[in-house]
This record gives structure tokens, sequence and C-alpha cells, in this order.
């Protein structure tokens, strides 16, 4: 990972975050977007407290053109980009189908599935430019593989992300630009307290359903992403990989 430049969207909270921890103190010099620029702020000052290093990205994954600008600042800045996590999104409305507002449902859809898009057609022009292979990594969900009750534009946008991963990691494998996803299960971030672990109880609910027993620490998704972009999975592409404790086995 050492000198790497490397893009994580989401990057202020949760998983984006732990993952901007690991890849940082791997040596990577990472850029941190996230639309929370005070607390993409925070995490860039936590980086540089342990020694590393790391830069703020104000950037919302919806806009198209902010994105592509993100991209391209990076490279005027370091001359190039080596690999990305996109990771930011949304939990969204927590309703059967028939009761789910137009609105909520496109919300979801643009951030979690359309940012994305926005993101990996930015990241892969540039690689391609390049010349030099790279890896990207998105995040989609076990929403993304089965079905998770009451969260159909969720679930939606996670298969889309699948499909995202698996067509891109086709067209680009002969450029050696790896694309995976990674599919968390039931992790411990802001978005899990507000979704669907609002109480102590509703979160021990969660966690008995689980083979493993227990929701699992951002920090446990962020090793395999890191391992997803370095060069140790250099022969892995277009795989939706679960981190569930056990969840999509069932
Ligand atoms: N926590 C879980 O249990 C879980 C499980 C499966 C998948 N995921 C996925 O993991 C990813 C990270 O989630 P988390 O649990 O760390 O949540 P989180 O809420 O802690 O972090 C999400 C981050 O994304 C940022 N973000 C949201 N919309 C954005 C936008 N339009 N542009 C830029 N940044 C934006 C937020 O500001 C926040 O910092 C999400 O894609 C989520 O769907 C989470």
């Amino acid at each position: 990972m050492e000198n790497k430049v490397l893009l994580v969207t989401g990057g202020a909270s949760g998983i984006g975050q732990a993952t901007v921890m690991r890849l940082a103190g791997d040596g990577a010099h990472v850029v941190v977007a996230d639309m929370q620029a005070e607390s993409a702020a925070a995490t860039v000052a936590d980086v540089h407290a342990a020694g590393g290093s790391a830069e703020v990205c104000e950037l919302d994954v919806t806009d198209h053109g902010a994105v592509a600008a993100a991209v391209h600042d990076i490279v005027a800045e370091h001359g190039r980009l080596d690999g990305a996590f996109n990771n930011a999104g949304i939990g969204g409305p927590t309703a059967k189908v028939v009761d789910i507002d137009p609105a909520d449902w496109a919300q979801v859809l643009a951030v979690n599935l359309t940012g994305v898009f926005n993101c990996i057609q930015a990241e892969i022009a540039q690689m391609v430019k390049q010349d030099t292979g790279g890896s990207i990594v998105n995040t989609a969900s076990i929403g993304g593989v089965v079905a998770l009750p009451r969260a159909t534009a969720y679930n939606a946008a996670k298969h889309g992300v699948v499909g995202i991963t698996r067509t891109a990691a086709l067209e680009y494998a002969p450029q050696n630009i790896r694309v995976n996803a990674v599919c968390p299960g039931f992790i411990d971030t802001p978005m899990l307290e507000a979704g669907a672990a609002t109480t102590p109880e509703r979160r021990d609910l969660i966690a008995a359903a689980v083979p493993m027993r227990r929701v699992a620490g951002p920090h446990e998704v962020a090793d395999v992403v890191a391992w997803l972009l370095s060069d140790q999975s250099s022969y892995v592409t277009g795989t939706a990989m679960p981190v569930d404790g056990g969840w999509t086995a069932k």
C-alpha cells in the first residue's frame, strides 16, 4: 500500500472511516471524500495524528461533474489514482414496496447506485489513461445478494452495485483494472444505529439472527477492503465478497 494514492468515499464515518485509517496506516495517501466536510476533516486529523497521509475532499457522489472534478484534482496534485473505495451510502426508507415514497426511492438510487456509477466512471477513465492497472472496491451489502424485507430501494440499489462491479470487472480485466464489491452484513456504524438497531433489544435480535451471533466492527470490513485494494489480491476481480458472519450462507 506504500505511497499508493487512494480515494475513499463516505470516508468520514463508519466503514469508510475505518478503512481510511487502515489504508493510511498501511502507508497509502488517502483522499477522504464525503458530504460531511467537518467529519472528513476530523478523520484526516486522526490519520495525521497517527503519522499517516490524507486530505479532505468535500464531495456529493450524486453530482457527476463534481466526482469527475475530484478525480481530476487528485491527479493534478498527485499524478495518479491507484485505487478507490466507493463506499458512500444511505439507508433509505423502511417500508413495504407499496408504501415507499417515490422521492425516497429516487434518493436511495441516486446515492447508492448512481453515486457508484459516477465514481467508477471517472476512476476507470483515469486508470485507463494511466495504463498502470488499478483496483476499485464498491460497497454493496448482503442486500445486494439476498433480500432484506422492507428495504426495496436499498436492495435494488445494492444489487445494482454488484451488477456494475461484475460488468466493469469484465470490461477492464484486460487492462488489469480489478473491480470488486464487498457485501457487509450488520456492521456497528451510525447507519446501523439509525436504521436496523435503534434500541439494544433490536440490536440483540439482529445479532441472534447472524450465524456468528454478533454484529461486526467496521475494521472487519476495512481489513477485507484493504486486501482487495492491495496487490495481494492481484488475481481477484468481479467478486461480491460477503463480510457477513455467515448471513448469506444460510
Ligand atoms: N452498517 C452496516 O450495517 C452496513 C451493511 C451493509 C452495507 N453497508 C454500506 O456501507 C457503506 C457505509 O455505511 P456505514 O454503515 O459506514 O454508514 P455511515 O452512515 O456511518 O457512513 C456513510 C458515509 O457516507 C457519507 N455519504 C452519504 N451520502 C453521501 C453522498 N451523497 N456523497 C458523499 N458522501 C455521502 C455520509 O456522510 C457518511 O459519512 C454504505 O454504502 C452502506 O450502505 C453498511
